[in-house]
């Protein structure tokens, strides 16, 4: 089947929990995330369908200032490729257009940002 872009809250929705399936399935990622965060994910994936709607389609839906919950997280810098190619990947696989585009692109951007302000509070060392 051709791919789609991205165009609607279902496609947001199989963005998302198909990452997150991935991230589930990462033994690093796993660790991060059932192990540390011991994150409830019904609660985990509406946040970020709701995230990830805002960013894409401007929905108002996602009010919150992620970078806050990242801060406690036992997160190293190469943490941050392993999720982005996760993310990547997932896009791709998926879909193909304009807001697929800018979805990598914002990912990279958020993630290198986090990355930046954890360098600078001396997270890494
Ligand atoms: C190494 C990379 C990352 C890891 C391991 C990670 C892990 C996590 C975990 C475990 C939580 C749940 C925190 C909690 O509820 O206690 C979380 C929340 C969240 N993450 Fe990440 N994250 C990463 C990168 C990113 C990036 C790059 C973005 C943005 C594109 C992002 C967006 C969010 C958002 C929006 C939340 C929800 C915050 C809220 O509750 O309002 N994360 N992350």
């Amino acid at each position: 089947m051709a791919k789609h872009d991205i165009s609607n809250e279902s496609d947001v929705r199989e963005l998302v929990h198909t990452f997150y399936g991935k991230v589930r399935d990462n033994e690093r990622m796993g660790y991060i995330f059932n192990d540390v965060a011991k994150v409830d994910w019904n609660t985990h994936l509406s946040i970020m369908v709701d995230f990830w709607s805002n960013l894409l389609f401007q929905t108002g839906q996602y009010k919150g200032r992620p970078f806050r919950q990242h801060i406690p997280l036992p997160i190293q810098k190469d943490d941050f490729s392993l999720w982005f190619g996760l993310f990547e990947s997932t896009v791709d696989e998926l879909f193909e257009g304009k807001k697929a585009d800018y979805a990598k692109e914002m990912a990279a951007k958020i993630a290198s940002s986090f990355a930046l302000k954890m360098e600078m509070s001396g997270k890494f060392n």
